[in-house]
């Protein structure tokens, strides 16, 4: 089939590469010539493992192709998927620009009966929207051309995108139930229909419902971490080791082990802007969501848990002292900085006055790129702190090691080494790595979220 992919960034060029490795022919356009140069030039804009082998293969077989051309984007696929960026508005609420200005877009150039797929994450209603800006483009042409629009949210994770989108848990579909409707349902089934006879679900449902279940999804994946810092800052006061709680908890079949990981809070550029979004809709609607408020309150305080610990062991003067900082991509596996809790912890360290040497194994640029970004206010900050281009480099001479994101080669970091290189034997751990009793087997001061039971006994 051929297949048009509007928005070529995480999720776009993940959906195209996929859906053209199924055997689809696929034009994925984007606004920002510099993303398409490097994808023309063969190179890929993203860390995302395994992505580059498919974009490869599938370039050259001649079923990916990669433009800025809006008009032959429309013109190539009968099904167009809009994939675009939905930031956080000011109030919280989703961005809406840029699906709307594709969709005006696809109404402006088609020709011929079109399948528009909203894949971007989008509140309740903008398939309706989607609609509305389509047919006004059509009738400025004086044009009575068909369409219909479908919502297929997007489940991947960045970091396992490629396996995720291959192998979906779930697909979910939203579409109308006129003729039109009806038509696009036809054509999503053979878009997907490998994915289906290798068994996975797809759970066909009207647009609204498609819509929500995206922000449901992720509303509660973000519920169950908030759950657990909030209970892993308890389990310091009351002499829990928050770890033992998650695996008890985590086999009850009912309860499952996922997504109970005590930590330094989340970020990324999901859920942090989806639950408020969604917290924006109920607003909208007279509504109060009063959980997912104290979600997205407990996440925002959760990024200051381990400056918090900092200052209670050095003073809010931190001049003088120098942190390694393991880890800046918001998690492992990607270099997305999108509301990683590293942003917040270098803001108070280096506005305290602490050097840091961080280190990210594939993060770095993009921080650069971001910090400069954030201290806009005061560049000159930003000279005190320095990137190391490996992770046993940035602990020399550290007064002590901080850890924002669990990449696997910092869990299998050798401690005794660890230990050697650091001017003082301290580890403020965000993400729980270490078995806090090798820790200190080895006299190195230890303070991980919810484990102070164990380390500080
Ligand atoms: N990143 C994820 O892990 C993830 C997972 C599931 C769902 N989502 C959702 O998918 C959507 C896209 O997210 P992303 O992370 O891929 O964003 P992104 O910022 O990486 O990519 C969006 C791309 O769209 C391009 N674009 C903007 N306007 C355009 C237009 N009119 N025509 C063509 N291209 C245009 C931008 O230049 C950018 O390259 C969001 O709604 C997001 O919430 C993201």
């Amino acid at each position: 089939m051929k297949i048009t992919i509007i928005g070529t960034g995480y999720v776009g060029l993940v959906t195209g590469a996929c859906l053209a490795e199924v055997g689809h022919d696929v034009f994925c356009l984007d606004v920002d010539q510099r993303k398409i140069d490097i994808l023309v030039g063969g190179g890929i804009p993203i860390h995302e493992p395994g992505l580059d082998e498919v974009v490869a293969r599938n370039v050259a077989a001649g079923r990916l192709r990669f433009s800025t051309d809006v008009a032959a984007s429309v013109a190539h696929g009968e099904v167009q998927f809009i994939a675009v960026g939905t930031p956080p508005d000011e109030d919280g609420s989703a961005d809406l620009q840029y699906v709307v200005a594709a969709a005006r877009n696809i109404g402006k150039y088609m020709t011929s009966f079109k399948v528009v797929v909203d894949k971007s994450t989008v509140p309740v209603g903008t398939a309706d929207r989607v609609s509305a800006a389509i047919a006004e483009e059509l009738n400025v042409r004086q044009s009575d051309l068909d369409f219909a629009v479908t919502s297929n949210p997007e489940f991947l994770k960045e970091g396992a995108a490629v396996a995720d989108f291959m192998k979906p848990d779930r697909l979910v579909i939203g579409h109308g139930n006129d003729a039109s409707g009806l038509r696009a349902q036809q054509v999503m089934r053979e878009v997907y229909a490998s994915f289906e006879t290798s068994g996975h679900k797809i759970y066909w449902m009207d647009v609204r419902s498609a819509e929500f279940t995206k922000y449901a999804a992720n509303a509660m994946l973000a519920t169950r971490i908030s759950f657990m810092n909030e209970l892993a800052n308890l389990a310091d006061k009351v002499g829990v080791d928050i770890e033992a709680v998650r695996q008890g908890i985590g086999s009850d079949p009912r309860i499952g082990p996922g997504f109970l990981m005590a930590g330094c809070g989340y970020g990324g550029s999901c859920f942090p802007k989806d639950v408020q979004a969604l917290v924006r809709t109920s607003q909208e609607y007279g509504h109060e969501l009063r959980i997912l408020q104290a979600v997205e309150d407990v996440n925002e305080n959760q990024k200051h848990v381990l400056g918090a610990k900092i200052f209670a062991k050095y003073g809010k003067n931190l001049q003088g002292l120098k942190f390694a900082l393991w880890g800046l991509a918001f998690k492992p596996d990607t270099d997305d900085m999108r509301a990683a809790s590293s942003r917040v912890l270098i803001q108070e360290l280096l506005r305290a006055g602490a050097n840091i040497v961080a280190f990210d194994p594939v993060a770095i640029d993009e921080a650069q790129r971001v910090l400069a970004l954030d201290f806009a206010d005061a560049p000159e900050l930003l000279k005190q702190i320095t990137f190391a281009a490996d992770q046993n480099v940035a602990l020399l001479a550290a007064d002590a090691l901080v850890i924002v994101t669990e990449w696997k080669t910092f869990r299998t970091a050798d401690l005794h080494h660890v230990k050697t290189n650091l001017k003082q034997a301290v580890i403020f751990d965000g993400r729980n790595l270490f078995d806090p009793c090798a820790v200190k087997s080895l006299e190195i001061e230890y303070h991980a979220i919810g484990r102070a039971v164990l380390t500080q006994s």
